[in-house]
């Protein structure tokens, strides 16, 4: 049996009590921001530490109604907005991105494959072109310069499929893609025949619609704009272009997703849809990069993002819509998510803190009967990217940079493994404390992998006995503020602006021994050893400036923010300067 030890998550056994409310101005991009914000005080009370969690051999002993339906290894995701592929992935088929192949394999390895999904709010103008200036795959149209804030589409030409082709063949990439929706009396679907054609088996669904809640707000739909409208529009596409790999209604939280469902959105294209899919993010970082709704304090904000709560109360609002679907024999996806729409926050979205959240928020997902959840992507001018190419002109002085979730993806990927038989639960033991949570996962039936995280966990075995030894991998970094120092099972990709997508380091998978007369295991965690960062600090040095290409880069923008047009240059050029400064 494998154990998962996962990091200092709710223990922020912090020296200092002071909190600095002050942050450092960084005028360095946000993808490499250094904000390191005090990492929150222990709870108090203190939750206790020391307890004995007892794990039924096997899935028949979990109690009715407790393990989640079956999960893939490739739960966990990316989502990439089509206005950063060229820097992500490579500028055409002849030029794949090599430290995004070990990225994805990374993954693969573990998982089978890695599901991505190109889209966002850019894929709702995208449109084809037969041929690009100097060989891209994908561009931007030409800004409009009598109108600045004019959003430019997203222009890609075949070559894009072959790129996206030589992914999955080098680093078993599927895809999801979308169709444009932006007027539904001229649909493209461009994207969709090419994608069909050169991708084959590759491509296993077609977003139908990017969080049609926010249309109204949008120029071409109505303020009235319904669900049951956009399940009218989404009966035009099926009538002019016959596929079954449809997905919608991605919904954002404005519309809950039983809102279209009760427009008979399922029963009526049950034989065209593949899954079912909404998108959310917890909160917003719009006010500094947008100036738009209530400005939230990273450090204030930053312990809402550190118990087993936050991801508990993420999924709940979902568990009837999952069964819905579950009960129409659909999977049930997060087609787009992340810490914080408008990019995230500076000092929690690329930290330590992140990794251990999204880690928790997929787990949780998958024992919500979610199938499948996407962690979202921008260009240099977000906080939350699992991972970062270098700007283009700059990718002779650095390499690639990881940000904390990518370490989410990966550990989520071996949790689930390649069986797509892992089944998991939330065991709620140590009396359902929000500050120790406790996941079993059951292969085939039987007892395979648990996940703990920071306490001493003493496993023992019901409806039969302990191993005589089990294997812990630990998930560590020197605080839940930390950026750099991650280590799973003591290997690391490196800090920023270094990493190739290779691993480093001498894994070290540690052997506990179990007692078989007691049926106990006695898992430590080795928070002496722990250090926590105190102050905060930024790198001056090497600091970039933002290519034009770069700054088309949407992120996952919520509310009524949608119509300023998160692509348009000039909102962007301030975004990536303000924030981070905050
Ligand atoms: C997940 O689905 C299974 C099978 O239908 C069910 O027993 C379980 O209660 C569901 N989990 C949640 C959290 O709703
Ligand atoms: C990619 O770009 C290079 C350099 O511009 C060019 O030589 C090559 O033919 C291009 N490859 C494709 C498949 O277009
Ligand atoms: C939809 O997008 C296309 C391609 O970007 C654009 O030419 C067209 O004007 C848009 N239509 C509407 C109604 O917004
Ligand atoms: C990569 O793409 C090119 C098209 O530019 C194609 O000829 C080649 O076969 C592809 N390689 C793989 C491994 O798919
Ligand atoms: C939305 O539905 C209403 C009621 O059927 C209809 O009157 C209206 O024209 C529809 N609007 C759009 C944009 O389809
Ligand atoms: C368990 O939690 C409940 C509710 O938080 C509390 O009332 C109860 O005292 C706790 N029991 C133990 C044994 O800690
Ligand atoms: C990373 O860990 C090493 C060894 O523990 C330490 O020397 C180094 O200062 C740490 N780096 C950062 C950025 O915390
Ligand atoms: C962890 O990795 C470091 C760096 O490669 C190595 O020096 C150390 O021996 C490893 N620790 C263990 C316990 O394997
Ligand atoms: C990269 O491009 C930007 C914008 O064109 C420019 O200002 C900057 O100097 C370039 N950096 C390097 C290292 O060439």
């Amino acid at each position: 049996m494998l154990i998962f030890a996962l990091g200092s998550l709710w223990l922020c056994n912090v020296a200092t009590a002071a909190v600095t409310r002050r942050f450092a101005r960084a005028t360095q991009l946000a993808a490499y921001n250094n904000l390191v914000l005090q990492p929150p005080p222990v709870f108090n009370p203190a939750p206790v530490t020391a307890f004995t969690l007892t794990l039924p051999s096997a899935s028949t002993n979990v109690p009715q109604g407790k393990l989640s339906i079956p999960v893939p290894g490739t739960f966990y995701g990316f989502s990439i907005e089509m206005s950063v592929l060229t820097q992500l992935f490579g500028k055409n088929s002849s030029f794949i991105q090599v430290p995004l192949l070990n990225l994805l394999s990374n993954i693969a390895q573990r998982a089978g494959a890695i599901h991505i999904r190109i889209g966002g709010n850019t894929q709702e103008l995208a449109y084809y072109v037969p041929t690009l200036p100097n060989d891209h795959a994908i561009s931007k149209e030409k800004a409009d310069s009598n109108n600045p804030t004019q959003t430019p589409a997203v222009i890609y030409t075949t070559d894009l499929f072959h790129v996206m082709s030589n992914i999955s063949a080098f680093a078993g990439a599927k895809w999801y893609i979308g169709v444009p929706f932006n007027d539904t009396t001229k649909f493209r679907f461009e994207i969709v025949e090419y994608g069909e054609a050169i991708l084959g088996d590759n491509l296993i669904g077609i977003q139908v619609g990017n969080e049609p809640d926010f249309y109204a707000n949008h120029k071409g739909r109505p303020k009235t704009y319904s669900p049951a409208n956009y399940t009218d529009e989404v009966g035009l596409l099926i009538a002019a272009m016959a596929t079954n790999l449809l997905i919608g209604p991605s919904v954002s939280g404005t519309w809950t997703p039983e809102m279209v469902f009760d427009t008979g959105f399922i029963e009526k294209y049950t034989d065209s849809l593949s899954a079912l899919s909404v998108e959310h993010y917890p909160t917003d970082n719009c006010k500094p990069v947008y100036n738009i709704g209530t400005y939230h304090d990273p450090q204030e904000i930053f312990p809402s993002y550190l118990s087993h709560t936050a991801a508990q109360k993420l999924v709940a609002p979902y568990l009837n819509a999952a069964s819905i679907a579950h009960t129409a024999n659909k999977p049930f996806l997060m087609f787009e998510t992340n810490s914080a729409s408008c990019g995230g926050f500076p000092g929690i979205s690329n930290s330590f803190g992140a990794t251990l959240w999204a880690l928790d928020y997929g787990l949780q997902m998958a024992y919500g009967n979610f199938s499948g959840a996407m962690l979202h992507l921008g260009g240099q001018n977000v906080y939350y990217n699992p991972f970062t190419a270098p700007p283009t002109n700059q990718s002779k002085f650095f390499e690639w940079t990881v940000g904390a979730t990518y370490y989410s993806v990966l550990v989520a990927a071996e949790v689930f493994g390649k069986t797509n038989t892992a089944q998991i639960v939330d065991m709620l033991g140590n009396n359902a404390s929000v500050y120790t949570p406790q996941y079993a996962i059951y292969e085939n039936g039987a007892l395979a992998r648990v996940g703990l995280s920071d306490y001493t966990a003493t496993l023992t075995v019901s409806g039969g006995t302990a191993p005589s030894s089990v294997q812990v991998k630990y998930l560590l970094s020197d605080s839940v503020a930390t950026k750099d120092n991650i280590t799973w099972a003591n290997q690391t990709l490196g800090t920023q602006r270094e990493i190739d997508g290779r691993f480093r380091g001498t894994e070290n998978i540690v052997t506990i021994s179990c007692d078989t007369g007691a049926n106990t295991c006695q898992i430590p965690l080795e928070i002496s050893t722990v250090t926590f960062a105190t102050t905060a600090r930024t790198n001056l040095a090497g600091t970039a400036t933002v290519a034009p290409d770069v700054l088309a880069t949407s992120n996952g923008i919520s509310g009524n923010t949608w119509q300023l047009g998160s692509t348009s240059n000039g909102k962007q050029t301030s975004g990536a300067k303000r924030g981070g400064e905050r």
